[in-house]
C-alpha cells in the first residue's frame, strides 16, 4: 500500500484508492486491495479525498473504494460529496459498507456510486467488482455478424412472448414462428438476438414450419435441466438462417409433465439471459408450468378463432387464470382468420364474442389462405415464402409494435 499517494512520484501509477476515516478499521479491504492491485493503490482520508481528486495525480485513478461504517452516517453529506466529486471526474466509486443503513446506501448509490459491497468483504467480492468495473458495457452484435446469434454472452435480459392456442389449429405455431422471424428483422442496424422455444412437447411443429430436424440433444436437455449450462443449451438449439435460434420439440412424443415448473423456469431464464427476445410456443393443454411461463412472460398471446370451441376455451382459460389470481393483464387475445374489414356481419360477430367473453380482442390476423399452409409445408416463414401475404404484414406490424414498445421502455429506464 502507498500510504500517501501524493508522495510517490516514482511508483507505478496509482489506479485506485481506498477512502475512509481510518483504513485500519477495514483490514480485510487492505488485504484484498493488495491481492488485486499490488502496489498500484493508495489510501486517502475522507477529509482529503475531494482535494486530491483535483490534482494531476488523480488522473490515473480508475476507481475509489469508499469504506464506511455506521459512524460515518452522522456525516453522510461529506461522504456523498466525495462520491459525487469522484463520479463527476469520471472515477468509478465502490462503496464498502459495514452496518450502514439501507437509506444511507441508497443515497450514495443515487450520487452515482457504481457498486456496493458489504464489509467484511465476502470471498472474491472485490475481485468481481473490479472485473465488472473494467468490463465495458455490453453492446448489441454488429449487423451482418452471422455468428452473433450463437455466441452466448449471458449479457441479456430478454423480453418473453408466449403464444398459446386456445384450440388446436388456431394458428399458435404460425404466429410464434413468424413473430420470432419478424423480430430478427425489425432493425437492420442492430438485429435483435431472438430464440424460439417449442414447448408443445407432443405436437410441436416449429421444426416442420422451419424445416429443422428434431434432435436427441433436446430430450437430453429437457430431461436434466439441473445439469444444463450455456453450452448444452446452445448446442441443443438449431439456427434457422443463422439469425434465429430454435429449440425444437423433442424427437419422441413426451408427456407434458416431463417438464416441471423448475425445469421451465431454468430454461426460460437461460434463454432470456442470452437473447433479446424469447418466443415460446405453448401446448394447447393447460399444464402445471403454464403458470410459470405466464409469470415469466411479458406478453402472453392466446390465439382463437371465431367459433364456439375457441369461445368456450377462452372463457374457461380466463376464468381459470382469474380464480388463481394469475396475471390476466398479460394476455393478448389474437383472433386468427378474422373477418375482413368489409365483412360487416363478421365484425359484429367479433364484437359479440368479445362482449360475451368479457375480453378485449387486441389483435386480429387475416386469413392468408393457401400460401400460409404452403409456406409451412416448405419450411419457410412467410417473410421468405410470401412476403406480401396479408397475414405476414399483420405479424410484421405486431413485431414492429412490440419492439417499439420495448425500445421505449428500455430508453425510459
Ligand atoms: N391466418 C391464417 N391464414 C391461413 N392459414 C393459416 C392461418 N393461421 C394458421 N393457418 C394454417 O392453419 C394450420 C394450423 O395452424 P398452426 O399454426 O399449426 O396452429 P396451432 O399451432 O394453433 O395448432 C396450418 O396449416 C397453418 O398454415
Ligand atoms: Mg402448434
Amino acid at each position: 500500500m502507498s500510504s500517501s499517494v501524493a508522495l510517490q512520484p516514482d511508483a507505478a501509477p496509482i489506479v485506485a484508492c481506498t477512502i475512509s476515516r481510518d483504513v485500519q478499521n477495514f483490514d480485510l479491504l487492505i488485504e484484498d486491495m493488495e491481492t488485486e492491485l499490488g502496489e498500484a493503490w493508495g489510501d486517502l482520508s475522507i477529509d482529503d479525498a475531494v482535494a486530491f481528486f483535483g490534482q494531476p495525480e488523480a488522473d490515473t485513478l480508475e476507481f475509489v473504494a469508499i469504506a464506511i461504517d455506521d459512524d460515518d452516517e452522522e456525516d453522510l453529506a461529506k461522504v456523498a460529496m466525495t462520491v459525487k466529486t469522484a463520479v463527476d471526474k469520471g472515477i468509478k466509486v465502490v462503496v464498502i459498507a459495514e452496518e450502514v443503513s439501507p437509506i444511507a446506501l441508497h443515497q450514495l448509490l443515487k450520487m452515482g456510486a457504481a457498486e456496493f459491497v458489504p464489509y467484511p468483504l465476502p470471498e472474491g467480492a472485490l475481485h468481481d467488482v473490479i472485473d465488472r468495473l473494467r468490463t465495458p458495457a455490453p453492446s448489441l452484435p454488429a449487423p451482418g455478424d452471422a455468428n452473433a446469434a450463437i455466441r452466448p454472452k449471458g449479457d441479456r435480459e430478454g423480453v418473453i412472448f408466449a403464444v398459446h392456442g386456445l384450440a388446436g389449429g388456431t394458428g399458435s405455431t404460425t404466429l410464434a414462428v413468424n413473430l420470432a422471424w419478424e423480430l430478427t428483422k425489425v432493425e437492420k442496424e442492430r438485429a435483435p438476438r431472438v430464440c424460439l422455444l417449442d414447448f408443445d412437447l407432443q405436437f410441436g411443429t416449429v421444426s416442420t414450419f422451419l424445416d429443422l430436424p428434431r434432435r436427441d440433444a433436446v430430450y437430453e436437455l429437457l430431461s436434466d435441466t439441473e445439469a444444463m449450462d450455456v453450452d448444452s443449451f446452445m448446442q441443443a438449439m438449431l439456427p434457422f438462417n443463422d439469425s434465429l435460434q430454435v429449440l425444437t420439440a423433442p424427437n419422441d412424443m413426451l408427456p407434458l409433465d416431463i417438464l416441471t415448473s423448475e425445469d421451465v423456469e431454468r430454461i426460460v431464464e437461460m434463454a432470456r439471459n442470452h437473447f433479446d427476445y424469447v418466443v415460446i410456443d405453448m401446448p394447447t393443454a393447460v399444464v402445471q408450468w403454464t403458470e410459470t411461463v405466464l409469470n415469466a412472460a411479458h406478453l402472453y398471446f392466446t390465439t382463437l378463432e371465431l367459433d364456439m370451441r375457441s369461445a368456450q376455451n377462452a372463457l374457461r382459460m380466463v376464468k381459470a387464470l382469474k380464480s388463481e389470481d394469475l396475471p390476466v393483464s398479460k394476455l393478448r387475445h389474437v383472433l386468427n382468420r378474422a373477418p375482413k374489414f368489409t365483412d360487416l356481419s363478421g365484425k359484429s360477430r367479433v364484437k359479440r364474442l368479445a362482449e360475451s367473453l368479457d375480453i378485449t380482442i387486441e389483435i386480429q390476423l387475416p386469413d392468408g389462405l393457401k400460401p400460409v399452409t404452403q409456406a409451412g409445408d416448405h419450411g419457410l416463414p412467410l417473410a421468405e415464402a410470401a412476403p406480401k401475404n396479408p397475414l405476414r404484414r399483420e405479424i410484421q406490424k405486431l413485431a414492429k409494435s412490440v419492439h417499439e414498445v420495448n425500445q421505449a421502455a428500455v430508453e425510459a429506464s
